[in-house]
């Protein structure tokens, strides 16, 4: 199934007695890095368990390179890094992956080679021969997404891979993903760290209370922007007229801030204030950040 999209879900819904972790979540995933964006208790961890098969969705369905929820054929090709997760303490790094690439099926005549590469990947070429035990969060972090890129995988599922991280660890966590990007694996992160999300993902989707409130490109999401005006003799007309183009809020400094609107409604804005009379002295249009966004829908 050449065409199908890597990652498919069709009005999932799960709920959980009377809590419903994610309604009605569509999604398709091409190609790329897409991230799954929410406050703690959104939906996230729940989505991907749905996408693996580890819990059965109550309503909606879904495959996975053409392939539906949890089947083998699926799971053979999904990488996957959980949000919680603990290896044997007592095992050494690479016994940690020689498991997992027998439960992989990988090959044992690669195994070895494998491990190497996938230990140089995650920064922990040195430690192959040390106990978990014995091992720092942020190293387990990254013995875990060691893990999840066993026999390159063709879907890669991240539930928060840079939580434990110090910066160092999320930038070579960045690299890693682009690395995958770059060569056509496609990853699902799910994240509440924005920056790190607005560095990497291609797409996104923003997720609060198990609804989606906001879906699509980086730049789409980011399509609007704030903007300072300064003015002088604004009549509560004018304000009205300044309101249709987004949320007013009034600065300290006395100028006016128009919030979430689109950068070709500015002159239009403009222009509504200065023919309600109002005199003009300063438009200054302000990038909005996706935390600026994302505060702005789920204060909504
Ligand atoms: N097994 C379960 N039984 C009952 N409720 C559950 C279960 N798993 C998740 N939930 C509930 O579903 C909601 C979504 O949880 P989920 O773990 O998907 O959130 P999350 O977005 O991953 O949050 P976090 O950022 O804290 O990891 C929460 O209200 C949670 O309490
Ligand atoms: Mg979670």
């Amino acid at each position: 199934m050449a065409s199908a999209p890597a990652i498919r879900a069709e009005h999932i819904t799960k709920r959980y007695g009377r809590i419903v972790a994610l309604s009605d979540l569509s999604l398709d995933v091409a190609s790329g890095v897409f991230g799954f964006l929410g406050p703690n208790g959104a939906g996230k961890t729940t989505a991907i368990k749905v996408l693996l098969g580890l819990t059965r969705p109550t309503s909606g369905g879904g495959a996975i390179l053409g392939e539906g929820f949890g089947t083998k054929a699926a799971l053979r090709r999904i990488g996957y890094l959980p949000e919680l997760f603990r290896y044997q303490s007592w095992l050494a790094a690479r016994e940690v992956l020689a498991l997992h690439c027998e439960l992989a099926g990988i090959e044992r005549a690669r195994w070895s080679a494998e491990i190497d590469r996938i230990l140089a990947i995650v920064g922990l070429a040195d430690r192959g021969a040390s106990r978990v035990g014995t091992f720092s969060k942020g190293m387990q972090q990254r013995l875990g997404l060691g893990v999840a890129l066993l026999g390159d995988p063709q879907v890669v599922l991240l539930d928060e891979p840079t939580s434990a991280l110090d910066p160092v660890g999320r930038h070579d966590v960045r690299e890693i993903i682009r690395a995958l990007r770059e060569r056509g694996a496609v990853v699902f992160l799910n994240s509440h760290l924005l920056t790190e999300v607005e560095q990497v993902c291609d797409s996104v989707a923003i997720v609060d209370r198990g609804k989606v409130v906001a879906q699509g490109t980086l730049a789409d999401l980011l399509r609007t922007s704030s903007v300072r005006i300064r003015a002088s003799g604004l009549t509560r007309e004018g304000r009205a007229a300044l309101a249709r183009f987004g949320e007013l809020d009034d600065a300290a400094d006395g100028a006016i801030l128009i919030r979430g609107i689109e950068m070709e409604g500015i002159p239009d804005a403009v222009a509504s204030a200065v023919a309600s009379g109002a005199r003009v002295y300063a438009v200054e249009p302000q990038h909005e950040s996706l935390e600026e966004r994302f505060l702005r829908l789920l204060g909504q």
